[in-house]
């Protein structure tokens, strides 16, 4: 079987590394393509030297630019490239403008397209990633959805006939990195001089948070606000907004700080009070860290989280300080997303899609 991944962005790395280490071992084909919409060292290389992942056999090297402009330079490539490597499957992952491209390259192309992480709903049709995933979900052959969540929306939408639950991959490298990591001290504490457990964790990068002057600057201010010490792990799309609108990322309480490399954000997120963002990974990192999560967002597509009590969405800076200050929630067993072995099962099934013939349409 020969196995195409598409990746170009951040969580997508860390979903690609289990998800390379499992095809390896099966004796798949696995060719790697990187879009090249993440391309700083920090959000891109670090992922594929930290989690072992094959550099990519192609870099396509697009890079940021409007929606359309961006999606459409990668789909002028794609085409091209799946047609030299004809694989049995296109993988894509979540929700990003490289997924959407890849699967609307590869289905017009009559290459069988699974999408990992499908059926993820947020309900909110201002999110640029929510159309990137219904637009997936509704072009793939076979749907690998992480939770029974999102085993219901794709049902809901007629999609049940193509969709295989089988678990989260985010989940299969975050317990193998928390294994490594846990007793080690971590970096950023050192570097920063910081209390074990005396600092939050902060993460921003949504359109909806950084793209309004005013919402940024109501965000910075809440954070800067709080009783600790809290350190932004500041994407570029927040820096490059939080310069053009004169927002200061520092202020009172609140550090920026250089994105992290991942075994470094989990040590990091190991050693916090509490992690504060509005990244759809770093909340269901949060919950299986057992770390308090408040997300600075209006509904959550990992809603186990919130259920169990690990996680509160929060508007409001008074939302955010109530947030973060609120008691431990209660301790739970419950594993929503998987028990770390799902890229295993990712490739089981896309081996026996293949071997059965195509999916069966809805
Ligand atoms: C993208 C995904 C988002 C995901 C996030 C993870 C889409 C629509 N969004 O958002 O779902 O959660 O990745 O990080 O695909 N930039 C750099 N260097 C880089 C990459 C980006 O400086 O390596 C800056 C540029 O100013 C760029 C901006 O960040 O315009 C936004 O980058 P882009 O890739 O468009 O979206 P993200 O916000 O990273």
């Amino acid at each position: 079987m020969k196995i195409l991944s598409v990746v170009g962005a951040r969580p997508q790395f860390v979903k690609l590394a289990p998800i390379h280490r499992a095809a390896v071992a099966a004796g798949v084909e696995h060719v790697i393509v990187h879009t090249g919409q993440h391309y700083d060292p920090m959000l891109s290389d670090v992922f594929f030297d930290d989690l072992g992942i094959a550099a990519p056999d192609v870099h396509l090297g697009v890079g940021s630019g409007s929606h359309g402009v961006q999606t459409g330079a990668m789909l002028g490539a794609l085409d091209a490239v799946f047609d030299e490597h004809r694989p049995d499957w296109v993988l894509v992952y979540g929700d990003t403008n490289s997924t959407v491209a890849a699967a609307l390259s590869a289905v017009k192309m009559h290459i069988p397209v699974a999408h990992l992480e499908a059926g993820l709903r947020s309900f909110n049709r201002r999110m640029p990633e929510e159309h990137n995933r219904v637009l997936t979900d509704h072009a793939a052959d076979l749907l690998l959805a992480p939770t029974e969540v999102a085993v219901g929306h794709l049902t809901d939408e007629g999609l049940a006939a193509r969709t295989e639950l089988v678990g989260d991959v985010m989940t299969d490298v975050l317990l193998e990195v928390r294994d490594r990591v846990a007793g080690a001290p971590s970096a950023l504490v050192a570097e920063l001089g910081l209390d074990e457990g005396g600092y939050y964790l902060a993460t921003i990068h949504r359109a909806e948070n950084t793209d309004d002057p005013a919402r940024l600057a109501e965000i910075a201010a809440a954070l800067g606000s709080l009783d600790k010490p809290v350190i932004l792990l500041a994407h570029p799309r927040v820096v490059a907004r939080a310069a053009a609108q004169g927002v200061a990322l520092t202020q009172g309480a609140l550090i920026a700080h250089a994105p992290l490399a991942y075994p470094e954000l989990i040590a990091a997120a190991l050693s916090s009070a509490g992690v504060v963002t509005d990244s759809g990974g770093l909340q269901k990192e949060a919950f299986l860290l057992r770390v308090p999560c408040t997300t600075i967002r209006t509904e959550t597509e990992w809603v186990e989280t919130v259920q169990l009590g690990w996680n509160v969405l929060a508007g409001t800076a008074e939302e955010i300080a109530a947030g973060v200050s609120r008691g431990r929630p209660d301790d739970t067993d419950a594993a929503p997303y998987g028990d770390g072995r799902a890229a295993e099962r990712v490739i089981a099934v896309l081996d026996a899609a293949r071997a059965n013939g195509p999916v069966a349409a809805p």
